[in-house]
Order: structure tokens, then sequence, then C-alpha cells
């Protein structure tokens, strides 16, 4: 059978040709990393950064359907594909010029309250100077297809390597799951039912009064939306590359591991050539092993494990260990790294063309969140993570977490997979079990590392929250003016509101309000994801209100 042909996309007046497994964004990035839009109050340039669907690097639109992310999207021939942000262009945006007139930045929600009559006709004009664009044409969206209803006994989301690992053991046990996975698998684990390309959230808790208790809502792509009654849910949902928060981490050019490693491979021309490499742990290991030729050097916040050191030094690639970031050089992409060693040292320049984050990898624990799931700070990876015991089960009945979202790290699939399927078959949930805890590894070196560069002079804007652009200097002032606490400090700032939902800002912001407020970071709080937590198409959401179709497998 022939190849299928490759779809011609047409962006900035230039035709892209994408291979059909191919993103929409790997084939308008085949010149480089490219500014796709503005940020919101500062008009600074936004790049593709986490290269998984969840930042707001990477939005255009397509034929007219707005915010749509390009690092998702597989484009059909002849999609016409614009930048949203800035003016003219989002490359070139004299829009920033405004930033003399408004050094605070144009503040969309708060600015211009009084008099009231002003206050729309400033929202009206600032909300399309920051780049919201504009609406589509009256009409223009199709009306909802029938929501797709299914119940399964067990529902696992998530079809990597420990989610497949419970589905064959709940099979070999005779029991049939339903494997649910935001892409679009072509297969499942014989004995499973699955519902590929779709992603799941859950809008209200679990109800223990009903036989199924737990709902699961979510959307095809470009699709009708999909409510799942599960009586146990097996949250396989994996883990992500972490943001690092520093001066000038938002210029094009910072990305994700995930990014590079899930992205860049499929460019004919890289994206980089000489990066900074940011971690000493097994992931940078991993992207040393993809793009040893193109890493420029490697630095760490803190130690560097051994095995890092051997794979650097084989590349004959420099290591820079205990560096504080204290600024990033370049404006419409990273052109050098300023470093400075903790605890001694001057601060001095290094060249790169591409900042990669592997310094930490968090699990995606959306679900356990919504779900009512107790979580535990760690100091170790600087966030908050689910309590489960050694069969996977969290202090939700019925609901279970395995590999990486569990907070487990190294992944061994098979066997944790195992247990947790053993655990379901035998009976499901015994009462409340008693928390094995999870890693509590490191010492909480992050939170030292950001007291250390707290006090020492930087260069460049510190943005701690992307979607919102929300400065470090607006925690600061709201820590003047007498907030504490992340869930006050996020509705004074709007830190963690954006599309990402905190997933990249509120770890760090946690360490830095710990360093601000001088207390542990669990003192600082925590802050729920609010459904759904991902960007949801309204027309999926008005149609889980009609009549669902129900799907027998
Ligand atoms: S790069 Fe596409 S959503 Fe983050």
């Amino acid at each position: 059978m022939g190849e299928e042909p490759a779809r011609r996309v047409r962006y900035r007046g230039r035709v892209y040709a994408a291979r059909p497994s191919e993103p929409l964004l790997a084939a308008i990035s085949a010149r480089g990393i490219p500014t796709l839009e503005r940020s919101v109050r500062y008009h600074r340039p936004r790049a593709p950064f986490c290269g998984t669907g969840q930042c707001t690097g990477c939005l255009v639109r397509v034929n007219g359907r707005p915010l749509v992310r390009s690092c998702r999207y597989r484009p059909h021939d002849g999609d016409v594909v614009v930048s949203d942000g800035g003016w003219p262009s989002a490359r070139l945006d004299l829009l920033g010029l405004l930033d003399v007139l408004f050094p605070g930045g144009l503040d969309p929600f708060r600015g211009f309250r009084r008099p009231a009559f002003a206050a729309p006709v400033y929202q009206w004009f600032v909300r399309r100077l920051a780049g919201y664009g504009t609406l589509p044409p009256p009409g223009s969206p199709a009306p909802p297809a029938p929501a797709v209803a299914r119940r399964a006994d067990v529902v696992v989301v998530g079809g990597g390597a420990s989610g497949r690992a419970v589905l064959d053991r709940l099979a070999t046990l005779g029991h049939r799951s339903l494997l649910i996975d935001r892409d679009p698998l072509a297969s499942a684990p014989a004995g499973t039912d699955l519902l590929p390309g779709v992603s799941v959230t859950l809008l209200t808790p679990p109800d223990p009064s009903r036989e199924r208790p737990f709902t699961l809502v979510g959307f095809m792509d470009d699709g009708p939306g999909v409510a799942v009654e599960a009586r146990t849910v097996v949250v396989a949902t994996g883990g992500y590359d972490a943001s690092l928060s520093f001066p000038g981490n938002d210029r094009p050019g910072v990305l994700t591991a995930d990014a590079a490693l899930g992205l860049a491979p499929s460019q004919e021309r890289t994206w980089f050539r000489h990066a900074a490499l940011i971690g000493g742990d097994r992931r940078a290991v991993e992207v040393l092993a993809a793009h040893g030729a193109r890493i420029g050097s490697v630095v760490a916040t803190g130690e560097v494990r051994p095995d890092v050191v051997r794979a650097a030094s084989d590349l004959g690639i420099p290591i820079y260990p205990r560096s504080l970031i204290v600024g990033v050089r370049g404006c419409r992409r990273v052109r050098a790294l300023r470093l400075q060693g903790r605890g001694r040292g001057p601060p001095f320049s290094l060249r790169c063309d591409a900042v990669l984050l592997a310094h930490r990898r968090l699990p995606n624990v959306q679900l356990a969140y919504l779900a009512g799931a107790r979580m535990r700070w760690c100091a170790g990876p600087g966030a908050y993570l689910p309590e489960v015991d050694e069969r996977g089960r969290t202090s939700v009945p019925g609901l279970f977490a395995v590999g990486e979202a569990a907070g487990v790290l190294p992944v061994d699939a098979a066997a944790s997979g195992e247990r947790v399927a053993e655990a379901i078959a035998g009976g499901g949930w015994e009462g409340a079990p008693a928390l094995a805890g999870v890693r509590e590894d490191g010492a909480g070196d992050l939170e030292g590392y950001y007291r250390e560069l707290l006090a020492v002079p930087r260069r460049g804007r510190w943005v701690a929250c992307r979607c919102e652009d929300v400065l470090l200097e607006d925690l600061a002032r709201a820590h003047a003016a007498g907030y504490r606490g992340i869930e006050v400090i996020k509705r004074y700032t709007s830190l963690g509101t954006g599309l990402c939902q905190g997933r990249y800002c509120v770890p760090d912001a946690l360490l830095l309000l710990a360093v601000l407020e001088n207390r542990p970071p669990h003192e600082v709080g925590f802050v729920r994801s609010r459904p759904p937590v991902f960007p949801t198409p309204l027309g999926a959401l008005a149609s889980l209100d009609g009549p669902a179709r129900t799907e027998v497998p």
C-alpha cells in the first residue's frame, strides 16, 4: 500500500507539507521555532513550549476556527492557518510599544474601572490589542451531534505502559474493561474496549450512592461529548516535564523535554543546534540519548547524577552543576543563558539557541484532584502527589492511580499494573487503605534553589504564569499588600487561571511563595484544578444536555 500523500497547509503566504502522521506544528515550524502569538498583557512573543497540548504557546486559527493547538491538530489538505495575536503580525508586534505608556501591562480585567461607562470601551479595546482575536462568523459552528454514552465496570484512563499492564492483567483475570486515551490509538489490549481520541475529566466528584459512582465526561476531537459511567477508575495518565521559573523563562526557545522529544525529531531541520539542557537526572539522560549532537551544555539546578555525567562526557558536552539561571538573552528567541554558580562566583553567559527543561517530571493528577483524592506535598519533585498504597488505591473508594500518575518513579509498569489489576479483581475496594505514602526523594532542593535565586541580582522580566502574564513582581506586590497563601494569591493576581490550569506555574509559584512567606510550601496551600481541566468545545458540553446515543461495545 502506498504512503498517504502529504497535506498542504497555507501559513503566512507559504505552503507547507505535513506528513499524515505529523501535527500541524511540525509542518509550520520546518524553518525553526515559530512565534505564533503574543502574550495577553505585555505582548511578549509566544512560541511552542509543552508539545503536549497543555500550554498556550502554539494556538493558531485554522480555517477560521480560533484557539487550535497546533501541536495536537492533524491538518487536512488545504487548511488555512493564521496567527491571532499581535499587529501587524505575531512576529513583529508594534503594539508592544504600548508598554511604554502602560509599563504595568494592559490589564483586560481590571483596567479603567472608573468612570464606569469607560470600562466596557477599555475592555473592548484591550482585548483586541491583547490578541484575543475575533469570534468566528455567526452560524459557522455546526450544531452538536448527540453525545455518546457508555458504561463500564472498570475504566482505565491512559493507554501507556502502566495502563496497558493493568488492562492485560484484568483481561487474564476475566474482566472486560474500557480504555480511554486522548490520542487516536489504533488498538487496545485483547479483551478491552477502546474509546480513542477522547480527553476525559470529572465535572462532579464521584457519588458513592450510585451503582457506578464515576461519570467521566469528555469530547472526541471535533466531535460530540462523551459521558462514561464507571464503577472503578484507574488513572494512568502518566507525567509531564515541569516548568522552571527564572527571568526570561517565557522566551521562544524555552521548551520542555516533552516538546523536544515529541516534536523536534520530526523536523527535517531541527529546532535547535546547540541547546542548553537543564537537568541532572534520568530525564536528562533520555534527552541526551535522543539529541546529544544538538546539545551544547548541561546545566543543573542541583547535583548531576553519574549517568548524566557519563553521557555528557562521552559527547564532549560541558556540565554546569548547581547553577542559578539569572537571566536569558535574546528577544525573538533564546540566544544565551546567564548563569551564576550557587553560593559563589560572578555571573557568566552560555551561548545556546534553546533551553530544554528536563529537570523534573510531575504526574498528571487532575483526575485524582477532581475526584477529591487526598494529596501530599513531596519536597523532592516540589509538588503535590496523590496518596496511594502499594496496590494503587487512593483515598477515594474505587479510584486507583498507577505508574507516573501515582507519582512513582522509576515506573515498573508490569509489576505495578498487575498489583492494581489484582486489587480491582479481588473486590476493588475494601475500605480505607493504609496509605503507604509516595516518594519523598530529595530534601526540597528546589526551594533552596529559589531562595538563592531570589537573593541575587537578576536580569529581565520574570514571568511566573505564562498563560496570564503574571510576573514575579505581581506576586511580590501581592505579598507586600498582605495577601498570603496560593489560593488568595491566585484570585488576586490570576496566576494559574489560564489555559494550562496552573500545571506549569503553580508548583513553582508554591516554592516561590514559600520563600516570600518564609514557611513550608504545604502551608502555602494548594489550588484545586477546576473542571473542565482542558479546553472543551461548548458544543460538546451542550451535547451532553441533549439525548445521548448509547454505544454498546
Ligand atoms: S506547545 Fe502546543 S499546547 Fe503547548
